[in-house]
């Protein structure tokens, strides 16, 4: 048992391993050292491990150490393992049962780990639970909720973490982590802030996460607050965390606060390409499609390497600008940087060609790239066939894409409002009923805003917050008012929402956006803008109303939906109206 022991704690300072509890003796190791050694060399194919193994055990009796050493060998040689990994798990798993070698923490954790890293949560959980609450420690919580938390099982990643008996830093890190992989951004808020109340001063990773779930929400007060923190920890005085800093751009940028980005971005000592593309991004997204093409330029003078991410984000660009040649130009210049373009990037050529008004080269550009386009790159046709009303392109796509997603109430939702609004009622409701007869689910549209550091969210014609009486009021009375100033309801809103017919006109159903915009009218002081954050597209209607709100109660109004930013002010929108 000694010569078990003192082989571990040799072992584990060499692979980085905490040792058990038990605390072993620190004589030269000895026999069988080097087999373990080669063992230790990471990144090693399964099989190769898997010999080592067996031919430690032709030598000597296999220790804890030896386990150790095979699982985190395992679950190093991932990325390059075909699926026989999950059989190789178990084989180790069984030999070290055997062996009663998972009495130990440490290989216990290593197992864990194995097994998370394969995804096999299942048997993670297994290990975990059967094995004594003497042989877990902290590590091996952290490791079962982060395992969860990466396989995007929140439930129970919550479920283990509130069980948890003693928690660290890693802890609510991962726990937090896995909030935002699910997309519970406000939960991942409100893990952050029961962490800080729990005294924990989090690091860089706690907040690459926290800036990420405020970027989802808009949160730019609590991003602020992120970026003063970081100044008084004195981290720009240490070598940049360039992760760090791009998590803060991309806030920023999300957020609509290009000003903010830009100081982050020009102080950045080492940058490298993600922090290029996301400051180019959020040029982009925020309407400074020119400004967002000269920065492209400027890297490339300036010697960075672009990489595929920088072409859609500069496509994109184009897009948003309405630059077509300018963007077929980038396009065919992806080449001449090696990159190949992918599906993305024909999506992105497509999407600027039908936003243009070029359907049929649009359409063409998707028939003939190499790979089979995504239903949403065919949705994006479809939208722009809407806005440019083409009725030929139209019916082709739409026709295709409830042929894709059969079930998504949205692809029925667009082709019947083409239909509408072309009087083809008999096609119209022909789709109307088809969708009805498949039971396809339009999703639910929500919207954001942040106040006093809550996250509000209203959902069409919700009634659910406090201030409904408050709000649904003073939508009615900007309605009176927009009148006045020549706004006339889209009817086409009201297809787009595909009510039952009662509702039709009824200005009780009204957009979340435009919810989150009456609460932002009503609590926001004037002079701060209102950033409100929206799931799905905005459409045309409520893109009028904003602009004619940002005149009327002279507000700036900040909307970001799936596609872009809209920063509505004086009665124009950055967006120049394409999006
Ligand atoms: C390219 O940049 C994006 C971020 O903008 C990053 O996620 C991606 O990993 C990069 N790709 C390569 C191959 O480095
Ligand atoms: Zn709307
Ligand atoms: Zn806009």
């Amino acid at each position: 048992m000694p010569a078990h022991r003192h082989r571990l704690r040799f072992l584990a300072a060499h692979i980085g391993l905490r040792p058990a509890a038990a605390g072993f003796s620190t004589a030269a190791p000895s026999r069988g050292c080097l087999l373990h050694a080669e063992l230790a060399r990471r990144g090693a194919p399964v099989a190769a491990a898997l010999a080592l193994y067996s031919r430690i055990r032709a030598a000597a009796s296999p220790t804890p150490y030896t386990f150790s050493l095979l699982l985190t060998s395992l679950a190093s040689s991932l990325p390059r393992s075909p699926p026989s990994h999950a059989a190789a798990a178990g084989l180790a798993h069984a030999q070290a049962l055997k062996c009663g070698a998972l009495a130990h923490t440490v290989v216990t954790n290593c197992l864990l780990k194995l097994y998370c890293a394969l995804g096999l949560l299942p048997d993670a959980r297994r290990v975990f639970e059967t094995a004594g609450a003497a042989v877990l420690d902290v590590v091996s919580w952290n490791t079962i909720v982060s395992g969860y938390g990466k396989s995007g099982d929140l439930e129970a990643a919550r479920e283990v973490f509130v069980r948890m008996p003693d928690r660290s830093l890693v802890s609510w890190s991962a726990m937090l982590d896995a909030c935002v992989r699910a997309d519970k951004f406000s939960e991942a808020l409100r893990v952050f802030d029961q962490m800080m109340e729990e005294g924990y001063k989090p690091d860089a990773v706690v907040l690459v996460s926290l800036l990420k779930a405020c970027a989802h929400l808009g949160a730019v007060e609590m991003g602020r607050w992120v970026h003063r923190f970081l100044e008084a920890e004195g981290f720009w005085r240490r070598p940049g965390n360039v992760m760090l800093e791009t998590a803060l751009v991309d806030m920023y940028c999300k957020c609509g606060c290009m000003e903010e980005a830009w100081q982050v971005f020009d102080r950045v000592r080492s940058h490298d390409v993600v922090l290029w593309n996301a400051m180019i991004g959020g040029l982009a997204m925020n309407g400074h499609g020119k400004r967002a093409i000269e920065l492209f330029r400027m890297m490339l003078e300036t010697g960075f390497v672009p990489n595929e991410s920088t072409f859609i984000v500069v496509l994109c660009a184009c897009t948003h600008t309405g630059r077509v040649d300018e963007g077929k130009e980038v396009f065919k210049s992806m080449g001449v940087h090696g990159i190949e373009p992918r599906r993305e990037h024909y999506g992105c050529l497509a999407d600027l060609l039908g936003r243009a008004g070029l359907m049929e080269e649009a359409e063409a550009v998707l028939l003939d790239m190499p790979m089979e386009p995504h239903a949403s790159q065919w949705g994006a046709l479809m939208a722009s066939c809407l806005v440019h009303n083409n009725i030929v392109v139209g019916k082709r796509v739409g026709k295709k894409l409830i042929d894709l997603e059969p079930d998504d109430g949205g692809r029925y939702v667009v082709l019947f409002n083409l239909y509408a609004v072309n009087g083809l009622w008999e096609d119209a409701k022909a789709v109307r009923q088809v969708m009805e007869e498949r039971g396809a689910k339009k999703e639910t549209g929500l919207s954001f805003i942040e106040w006093n550091g809550l996250v509000h969210e209203f959902r069409s014609g919700d009634t659910r917050h406090p201030q409904t009486k408050l709000i649904y009021a003073l939508l009615e009375d900007m309605e009176q008012r927009l009148q006045l100033i020549g706004y006339v309801k889209d009817t086409s809103q009201v297809l787009m929402d595909m009510d039952d017919e009662e509702d039709k006109g009824s200005t009780l159903s009204y957009h979340s956006e435009r919810l989150a915009l009456a609460f932002g009218i009503l609590n926001i002081p004037h002079g701060m803008p209102i950033r409100i954050v929206k799931n799905l597209r905005v459409c045309r209607d409520c893109h009028v109303h904003a602009k004619l709100v940002s005149k009327l109660y002279q507000r700036e109004i900040i909307v970001r939906d799936r596609h872009r930013f809209h920063l509505f002010r004086d009665g124009v929108c950055s967006c120049n109206d394409y999006w």
